[in-house]
């Protein structure tokens, strides 16, 4: 077992341990007096985990109920939260009692912002199943729902009570979702960790999840410690992000997953900054062969121009400009705050 401290506004405790699902209970029970908790699954992850969660939740005296939504993204809205309240309220949930997020990231989002809103604001736990959501997501306490007119558009920072993380649960993920969460691995050496990120070059990924899990969120708890409120130095975690969320827009969120777009993001701009004389030299080749090893893109088959221009709508964009993450070698990064009226200059268009 291990455990990470997380010194925000709220701390909290994140636990890695095989078959933490099946003790989930005794955890909670240890943190809080809530009479009844309700988990919040998705289609998939409830029929494998739920009953281990809820059983070692009844054994610890919880009254327990299950929420469950049709897994994917496109659950990640409101109509969803709308139908969780309903839920909280048929089973009497108030505001000392406790919600559950079993699943991976869209699961926490959304189980998240239910628990920050409800009643003005119940206690929530994360359990998260997912590559993505172990690594990442589940740390930090960002929360939200898409909009059709974006993703995570709609949300909260609301910190969990305690970060449940079995790495077990790992063994039933479709292996195109663990790639998926590998982009993001990738992307933790890359702006924070040569160590992790020649392990992930000499090693395979898969044998040593445990140490990446823990890497990835001592990391993000460093980041986010500094900075809870995304006003700063959070913005390091967005690196391969800002290309990477314009390639989801311009593939209409289908055809390319998160982890891809920001694996593609990722080295696009380190080409780009490489050549400039911002980024080491080699960085960009190291990066490509990296990704490759792990079967995450590289590149992508719309033209620099149309990236560029997809990204002028980016959330993370402040006033007429948009911070890049640019690494300055491996394991080293910095902002770069560029206006929108030297793209295309910056980017030879
Ligand atoms: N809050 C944050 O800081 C933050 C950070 C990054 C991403 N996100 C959000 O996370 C979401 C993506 O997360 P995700 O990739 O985990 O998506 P997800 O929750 O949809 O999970 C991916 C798929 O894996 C399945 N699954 C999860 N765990 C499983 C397991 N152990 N066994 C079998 N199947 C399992 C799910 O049912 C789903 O089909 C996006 O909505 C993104 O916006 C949030
Ligand atoms: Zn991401």
């Amino acid at each position: 077992m291990r455990k990470v401290q997380v010194r925000t506004g709220k701390p909290y405790e994140i636990i890695i341990e095989d078959g933490i699902v099946s003790k989930a209970g005794e955890y909670i029970r240890s943190l809080t007096k809530a009479m009844r908790a309700v988990v919040v699954s998705d289609t998939n992850v409830a029929p494998i985990y739920a009953e281990k969660v809820l059983g070692s939740l009844r054994e610890n005296g919880f009254e327990v109920s299950l929420f469950v939504f049709e897994a994917g993204e496109s659950s990640k809205r409101l109509a969803t939260i709308e139908k969780m309240y309903k839920h909280f309220f048929e089973h009497n949930i108030t505001r000392t009692d406790i919600v559950v997020a079993l699943g991976g990231g869209v699961t926490g989002d959304m189980a998240g912002f239910a628990a920050a809103s409800y009643l003005r604001g119940i206690y929530f736990v994360q359990i998260p199943t997912s590559l993505l959501s172990q690594v990442d997501s589940s740390v930090g306490g960002k929360t939200g729902v898409d909009l059709e007119t974006g993703k995570n558009l709609v949300g909260a920072f609301w910190q969990p009570i305690v970060v449940l993380i079995d790495p077990k649960t790992l063994d039933t993920l479709p292996e195109k979702f663990y790639t998926d969460g590998l982009g993001e691995v990738v992307k933790y050496g890359c702006i924070r960790s040569k160590t992790l990120f020649e392990r992930l070059e000499k090693e395979n990924a898969k044998d040593f999840i445990r140490d990446i899990i823990f890497e990835c969120v001592s990391i993000k708890r460093d980041v986010v410690e500094k900075d809870e409120c995304d006003k700063g130095e959070r913005a390091i975690l967005n690196f391969g992000h800002t290309f990477g969320h314009a390639l989801e827009k311009l593939n209409n969120y289908k055809f390319i997953t998160h982890g891809e777009a920001v694996s593609a993001g990722a080295a696009i701009i380190t080409r780009i900054s490489e050549e400039k004389g911002l980024t080491e030299k080699g960085t960009a080749k190291r990066l490509e062969l990296l990704l490759e090893k792990y079967g995450l893109p590289c590149n992508s088959d719309f033209s620099l121009s149309d990236i560029v221009k997809a990204t002028r709508g980016d959330k993370k964009s402040t006033g007429n400009g948009i911070n890049f993450i640019l690494l300055k070698s491996v394991g080293e990064c910095y902002i770069k705050k560029l206006n929108t009226e030297d793209f295309e200059e910056f980017f030879g268009l």
